[in-house]
């Protein structure tokens, strides 16, 4: 099994250019079956969450092939309409297929995602959204069976602004007849990534990025050339990484707009960010100060994704953090493995309390799920000693080579295959 190796104490000089984002390529992986055309991905990462939207849609008939950093996909040769229990389960954001092959079929079937390490996941919200704009949906055995002869465009209100809802049911109402309008959709930067793509497609999207989105069904869509937009939880995790470690670096492509809630935070703990237009950079000399408690919310609040990687910066900060998590029920898994490095961590259901303590020190420890192993590498960055990090394939979902990215800026990390 694959670990990282990491050895703290040094502080972090240099620039990477941060990847394209894994929550926007795998919405847009899916919206590429609406245009029954060759699409060009520009910046798509590596990811093995890519690769597994790479099998989905080659078993239902379509190619993909990488050209240098371009993932180039041709659906024209869509042909099946099913996601097999095995495909399912290796990701479990592949109900986002669901409303393209509804669109494009007019059936669909999908063995139910279930859970993931981070508690339940439902899906509740996208099948009455796709019950509302026409389809006939028979859940037995563990088994989605959709028909969607007909869609048509209607207005769904979302109870909570799901990501993967929003999303499902933008792609699904390409394919209605009429317009859609989601109320109460979320307003992640990726849910506007997805509304760009679909319109350099040929789509008609409007009000990403609002609670309102309304999409003009049945145009004809077409391939695109399109570039990915830049993965801004890879981007907190390495200013994380400098928080946790000192130093001074440049992360070319972020933008702080897609993440203001977290470089608020590195701010107010003694971090200077400043964002060029081009990139973000990011300096800190001194010992991290407590923040506010910070509380995961939908965009624009603090993001889910980001409180690991937060909280393993703050480990050895001055005075204590209190995290309350509202999104996911069971995302503190990385706490113990943290714990196991020095860190002073106490839980209470979704309240973490985080109290500095002076040191860190390298440990055996392993990755619970992809954001709490990339918090464990920032962690090790700050320890005194050798950490070495197990169990490192969640890590490898969500980001492309996050030791050759850290080793870029400095860290003294590295990945070794076994
Ligand atoms: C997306 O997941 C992201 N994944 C997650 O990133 C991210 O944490 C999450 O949005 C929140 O921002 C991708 O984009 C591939 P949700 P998604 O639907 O769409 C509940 C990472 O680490 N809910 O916004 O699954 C749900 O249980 C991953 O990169 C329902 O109750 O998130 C959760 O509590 C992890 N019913 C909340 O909504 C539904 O039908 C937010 O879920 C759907 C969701």
């Amino acid at each position: 099994m694959s670990q990282l190796l990491a050895r703290g104490g040094r502080r972090l000089e240099g620039e990477v250019a941060v990847q394209g984002a894994k929550n926007s390529v795998l919405p847009i992986l899916a919206a590429t079956l609406l245009t029954g055309d060759q699409v060009e991905l520009r910046g798509c990462p590596r990811l093995r969450d890519v690769d597994a939207s790479i099998r989905i849609l080659e078993t239902l008939g379509c190619t993909a092939r990488w050209e240098g950093t371009s993932l180039v996909v041709d659906t024209a040769g869509l042909k099946g309409w099913v996601i097999s229990d095995v495909l399912m389960r290796e990701m479990r954001s592949s109900a986002i297929f669901l409303g393209a092959i509804l669109a494009r079929c007019g059936r669909a079937e999908i063995s139910y995602p279930g859970g993931c390490e981070l508690g339940p996941r439902p899906i509740d919200l996208h099948l009455s959204g796709l019950r509302t704009l026409g389809t006939e949906i028979q859940e037995s055995g563990g088994v989605l069976r959709c028909e969607a002869p007909r869609l048509s465009g209607e207005c769904v209100v979302l109870s909570l602004p799901s990501v993967g809802a929003t999303e499902n049911l933008m792609l699904a109402a390409c394919g209605a007849e009429g317009t859609t309008t989601i109320v109460g959709a979320a307003l992640e930067p990726e849910i506007l990534d997805l509304q760009n793509f679909l319109n350099a497609c040929g789509a008609k999207v409007s009000g990403a990025g609002t609670s309102t989105v309304s999409i003009e069904g049945k145009r004809p869509l077409h391939g695109c050339s399109y570039e990915i937009m830049p993965d801004r939880v890879a981007a907190a995790t390495y200013l994380c990484a400098l928080a946790a470690a000192g130093g001074d670096i440049y992360l070319r492509r972020a933008r702080e707009e897609h993440f203001a809630a977290v470089t608020a935070a590195l701010r107010e703990a003694g971090c200077e960010i400043e964002d060029d237009g081009q990139g973000i950079r990011c300096a800190c000399n001194r010992r991290l100060q407590r923040v506010r408690p910070v509380r995961t919310a939908p965009y624009p609040g603090f993001p889910t994704d980001a409180q690991a990687v937060l909280m393993a910066a703050l480990l050895r900060s001055q005075g204590a953090t209190v995290f309350e998590e509202t999104i996911f029920e069971n995302r503190y898994r990385h706490v113990d493995e943290l714990i196991r490095m020095g860190a002073d961590i106490r839980t209470a259901g979704r309240v973490a309390v985080v109290a500095g303590v002076d040191r860190l020190h390298g440990a055996p420890v392993r990755c619970t799920d992809l954001r709490g192993g990339a918090a464990l590498c920032v962690a090790a960055l700050a320890a005194e000693g050798e950490t070495a990090v197990g169990e490192i394939s969640h890590i490898d979902r969500g980001y492309e080579d996050i030791a050759r990215d850290l080793q870029a800026l400095g860290a003294d990390i590295s990945r070794l295959d076994q």
